[in-house]
């Protein structure tokens, strides 16, 4: 596997992120833009030495790691936790975090307070929120406090409860052009890229299209400028139902299931420790143990 050209020093920025819009719709698919989540050190830097362009500290956290069935009760200062220590695993991929639900949505100055924390205390790069044309002051107050902002629209899981579940978005002529509007809004607000979420191939081609900046695409098909999955779903480390378009490049659930029963077996039946895995007393003092410790 190769990590995608890049323009200069080899770490993805945010201009750089943005100048792969030009690239992907001259219609080469070798600039799209790689992005998955990432939660923890090791995984961050498997995934960074990789190559992937974006890791995201999504709030999916909320339900892959703590096992929630949402993403609402993830807390700001649990993300925060979880960015410091993706920070201290990434080297060269941009590193965003999201903003988990309450923490955007009390006033603009709480909002721009919390995404600083997230910059100055956790690291990142840039900061995510979700929805569209409700969220234009408040992504225009944030570009001007310097922070970065990734929109997304589409499904918006913080919706959950008004949207009434986990539903594909933009399936009806009035609901496709209102995720259109969302996507223009998050542009026009001076966002640097939209992630599109659970809808119909040909609404988010036809975004990706008409916005100048990067779509980056989840269910959304294959037209978007860049991809996101969640890490455990693509390493099958998911427990339950998995989305469609979740494709699993890997069974590490299985591995590890194998793993820890083959490890009891092996206790069990005094295979493990060997005596190879096993330290040893100096020699002068073994005569003075039991027989059996000897060995
Ligand atoms: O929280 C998350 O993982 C996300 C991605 C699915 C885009 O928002």
């Amino acid at each position: 596997m190769s990590a995608a050209p890049l323009t200069g020093g080899g770490k993805v920025t945010v201009p750089e992120v943005l100048s792969r819009k030009s690239f992907s719709s001259a219609g080469s698919t070798k600039n799209k833009i790689t992005c998955l989540t990432a939660y923890d050190y090791p995984t961050a830097r498997l995934l960074d030495e990789a190559g992937v362009d974006i890791l995201l500290v999504g709030d999916s956290l909320a339900m892959v790691v703590l096992g929630y069935d949402s993403t609402l009760p993830v807390t700001l200062d649990e993300v925060l936790m979880h960015v410091r220590a993706v920070r201290r695993g990434t080297r060269r991929a941009l590193l965003v975090a999201d903003m988990p639900y309450g923490s955007y949505h009390i006033s603009l100055e709480e909002s721009v307070r919390n995404a600083v924390r997230l910059v100055k205390e956790g690291g990142a790069e840039a900061v995510k929120v979700e929805g569209g044309e409700r969220r234009i002051e408040l992504i225009a107050r944030l570009v001007e406090a310097e922070i970065p902002v990734m929109g997304h629209v589409g499904l918006t899981p913080q919706s959950v409860n008004a949207m009434g579940g986990f539903h594909v978005q933009g399936k009806t002529n009035d609901a496709a052009r209102q995720v259109e509007r969302d996507a223009r809004a998050v542009e026009a607000a001076g966002a640097f890229a939209v992630v599109l979420e659970s809808m119909p191939r040909e609404l988010a081609a036809r975004i990706t299209e008409k916005l100048h900046i990067p779509t980056i695409g989840i269910g959304a098909g294959p037209d978007c400028d860049g991809q996101v999955l969640v890490f455990h779903d693509l390493v099958g480390l998911t427990v339950g139902h998995t989305p469609k378009f979740a494709r699993k490049y890997a069974d590490l659930g299985a591995e590890i299931s194998r793993a820890a029963s083959e490890y009891c077996d092996d206790v069990r039946n005094g295979r493990f420790p060997s005596d190879a895995e096993s330290y040893h007393s100096p020699a002068e003092l073994r005569d003075h143990l039991p027989a059996r410790q000897r060995t």
